[in-house]
């Protein structure tokens, strides 16, 4: 069988995690890498065995070998590099989030509609082997109806610095950075529901805290402690037609004890919590119980996520699947967290009544 040929555009943090997946699937040959800084893309070269490496992206697309595209560059070029990519015919898969705005997401999905090829959104957290766990339990009708979910990413102290700070390139904060991650799996575990309502704030009081000492964290290759225009820290309440509700909460940094990553989904017959680690609680003769399973691993491991993740891109590519994260799904989370900015910047609830009412008038 031939092998997919496969290029990556962006050669910075998170290609590695693309690169050493693409790597380990027998089916895929890694044809080619670009990224604006060359040095980049031929160190990345060098390292996986690529033959064409570019540092122009229309040349890149123009390679007609090309079938299959990972874009990895930072967030402002992810609407843009999908849509080149889709209209000179790869498959495409886009690392969270989607893009920065909500016409540049319906744009993309304009595009990805009138095409054959697969668009997959990199939404890893889906395809982490905790994740999968526990979508049995949920699609067995074990934790009945989900009316509720929690989710908490707070950094003490972790904001990356250069493009993570520059809103320009990445279009926010910990909300669309961290809080991508973190309402896209819920809103997935819940059955995705529509969105009725947001009501949102955003804070910018403790600035990127170059200041502290004694405690290390991520920092982004073009770090410069200067430059910081997010937000802090994002809270929301998002309200579903079904009736359900999710709050969540995330921040670079913020005076807390310590880091906290929870992720929680609550049911009329049962819960789950999923982060910082896999657990079932639930009813059964009378007696509560919490159901732990036993698992190679019960926490989200990026390592076999973003395996998983690929190879189900791979699969999708062959036409041997359908993607678990397509665009659709990226313009829902990009109206959801589109929202929470609107609404932290004008102090009110921003409710989607139009969606409602052609829905109703769909049904009709
Ligand atoms: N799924 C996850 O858990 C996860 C984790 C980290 C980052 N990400 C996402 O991955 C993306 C990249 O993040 P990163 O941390 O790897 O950033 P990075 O700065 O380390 O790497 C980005 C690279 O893209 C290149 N680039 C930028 N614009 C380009 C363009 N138009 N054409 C070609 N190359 C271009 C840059 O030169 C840089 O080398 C972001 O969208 C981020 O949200 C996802």
């Amino acid at each position: 069988m031939n092998k997919l040929k496969v290029g990556v555009v962006g050669a910075g943090s998170i290609s590695n995690m693309h690169l050493d997946a693409y790597a380990n699937n027998a089916a895929v040959e890694l044809y080619a890498i670009c990224d604006v800084n060359r040095e980049r893309a031929e160190e990345k070269a060098g390292k996986y065995g690529i033959s064409n490496v570019y540092s122009d992206l229309q040349a890149f697309l123009a390679n007609p070998e090309i079938e299959a595209v990972s874009i990895c560059t930072w967030n402002h070029s992810h609407a843009e590099i999908s849509i080149a990519a889709i209209e000179a015919g790869k498959h495409v898969l886009c690392e969270k989030p989607l893009c920065q705005t909500v016409e540049q997401a319906l744009e993309v999905q304009t595009a990805v509609q009138r095409s054959s090829k697969v668009f997959q959104v990199g939404f890893v957290r889906r395809y982490g082997n905790t994740t999968q766990m526990l979508r049995r339990f949920i699609e067995a009708g074990d934790l009945g109806e989900i009316y509720y979910a929690k989710a908490s990413y707070l950094r003490r102290l972790g904001n990356p610095g250069g493009w993570f700070a520059d809103k320009k390139r990445s279009g926010g904060g910990p909300l669309i950075d961290l809080g991508v991650h973190a309402i896209d799996i819920c809103w997935y575990l819940m059955g995705k529901p529509k969105v009725l309502s947001v009501s949102g704030n955003t804070y910018s009081k403790l600035g990127n805290r170059a200041n502290v000492k004694h405690l290390s964290y991520y920092q982004a290759a073009d770090y410069d402690a200067k430059h910081n225009d997010v937000e802090d820290l994002a809270n929301a309440l998002i309200r579903f037609e079904n009736g359900a509700s999710l709050m969540v909460d995330v921040s670079f940094t913020l005076h807390a004890i310590k880091n906290d990553g929870t992720i929680s989904i609550f049911g009329t017959k049962g819960g789950a919590q999923v982060e910082p680690e896999l657990q079932i609680a639930t009813e059964k003769h009378d007696i509560m119980l919490n159901l732990i399973p036993q698992a190679d691993t019960l926490t989200f491991d990026f390592k076999s996520g973003f395996q998983n993740e690929i190879d189900h891109f791979v699969r999708c590519c062959q036409g041997n699947d359908v993607t678990l994260s397509p665009v659709e799904d990226g313009v829902e989370l990009m109206k959801i967290i589109c929202a929470v900015y609107e609404s932290a910047f004008t102090g009110k609830e921003i409710r989607f009544e139009q969606d409602k009412e052609a829905l109703k008038a769909a049904k009709a």
